[in-house]
């Protein structure tokens, strides 16, 4: 098994495009709108392995996909694991005083100190935070390094927010209000500022890259959501990213960039149980739909808030086909179709452990592609972890600076 600085990334980017494109007829279709999927057929055994894994394996599967994996027999496996094993970068700084999480969430502000201590910050650079929120990350930039700091956030009240946030602690922040879509967010790149930015979405930070690139600004970026784009099928940023899509024929749209950033952080037993539930539900109305309607086609049910699933199938079952404008007779016995969700339920689990495998390769994907628009502006460009992913799933890290400019 190569280490994680063995593979170049050019390397790790066109194996990622071959491999991409050679398996996705296993990981475009998602097992719980397709009853049976395609590679079922192609390997009758697989499918025949994964029924036949118990809960705690699935369990395991799904957080540690790549260590001891009996798909290992038909898929790359391997591979897919040394492709995607990116080394934790170095630390540039310690811990945070406890003190200065005050105001921000658990989690939240382990992720904010987590960032802070990859940051390689110089006292030439000129801090910018790109999509601040209420700014947390910027004011505790600010205290750090006795700085000022910038923060680009669209919400007003947000903004309003940080500003008392800061003024309370006395960091030296700038809360700025700004539309960072607007053709005037350029005016704050140059080439001293250093922008960091921790899980902007799609196109916010698509086009701080792109600014960047432009203006010749330091960046540190945790990407996040690349599904939240306007364009419905995904461009590669880089030249040569554009180079691999057509040399191998690959084509993302927006489903396959959210497959990139599905949930992969394990949740409280409660709510995975109450997911598990509404999931076996919409499995048990799907194939209920499935025979009312007299068609074996999936039927999107819009979803539910957190809290507002109905307490018995019954009730799911009323509500789902009053949404979908299906007539739902009285006679029917639901008893069945919910036996039938769970079952479907146990099966999509085990078969999506398929598609898993897929998911970190095409993260790892798009941050490459990422990587290689800042190397072909002139950048050196660092990919790398900055934290477990316990304290988020999207813990990758891109650190460049355009080159001759000191670090
Ligand atoms: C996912 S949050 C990240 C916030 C913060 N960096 C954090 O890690 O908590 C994205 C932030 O971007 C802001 N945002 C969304 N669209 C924006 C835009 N066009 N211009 C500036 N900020 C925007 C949102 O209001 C939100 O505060």
């Amino acid at each position: 098994m190569l280490k994680p600085c063995a593979l170049s990334t050019e390397r790790r980017f066109s194996r990622l495009t071959s491999l991409l494109v050679e398996w996705q007829s296993f990981w475009r279709p998602a097992p719980f709108m397709q009853r049976n999927p395609p590679w079922q057929q192609r390997f009758p055994e697989l499918a025949e392995r994964l029924l036949r894994l118990s809960d705690s394996e699935v369990e395991r599967l799904h957080s540690l996909p790549w260590q001891n994996s009996p798909l290992d027999d038909w898929l790359p496996v391997a591979e897919l694991a040394d492709l995607v094993r990116l080394a934790p970068l170095d630390a540039t700084s310690g811990a945070l005083p406890q003190s200065w999480a005050v105001h921000v969430g658990g989690r939240k502000w382990q992720q904010i100190e987590a960032f802070i201590q990859h940051l390689p910050i110089t006292a030439e650079d000129s801090l910018l935070e790109w999509c601040a929120g209420k700014g947390h990350l910027a004011r505790a930039l600010a205290r750090q390094h006795a700085v000022p700091v910038t923060a680009l956030e669209w919400q007003a009240e947000l903004c309003e927010k940080g500003r008392q946030l800061a003024a309370a602690q006395q960091a030296p922040v700038r809360m700025q209000q700004q539309d960072v879509l607007n053709a005037d967010a350029a005016r704050f790149l140059a080439a001293q500022t250093h922008a960091v930015a921790l899980h902007a979405c799609g196109d916010l930070h698509q086009r701080l890259l792109e600014l960047a690139a432009q203006s010749g600004s330091a960046v540190a970026l945790a990407p996040c959501c690349y599904h939240r784009t306007q364009a419905e099928v995904y461009r590669p940023m880089s030249q040569r990213g554009r180079q691999l899509y057509e040399a191998y024929g690959l084509q993302l749209d927006r489903d396959d960039l959210t497959l990139a950033v599905q949930e992969t952080v394990t949740a409280p037993q409660g709510v995975r149980r109450r997911r598990e539930q509404a999931n076996a539900w919409r499995l048990g109305f799907d194939a209920l739909q499935r025979e009312l309607r007299g068609t074996d086609r999936y039927l999107p049910v819009p979803s539910l808030a957190y809290g507002r699933l109905p307490d018995h199938f019954s009730g799911f079952c009323r509500w789902a086909a009053e949404q979908k404008g299906l007539d739902l007779p009285a006679s029917v016995h639901l008893a069945p179709y919910e036996r039938i969700g769970w079952e479907r339920q146990a099966e999509v689990k085990r078969f999506e452990l398929v598609r898993h495998l897929f998911r970190r390769p095409l993260e790892v994907w798009l941050a490459l592609d990422r990587v290689a628009l800042l190397k072909e502006a002139g950048y050196s460009v660092e990919l790398g972890t900055f934290c477990a992913p316990q304290v988020t799933p999207r813990n990758l890290l891109i650190r460049a600076r355009k080159a001759g400019q000191a670090a």
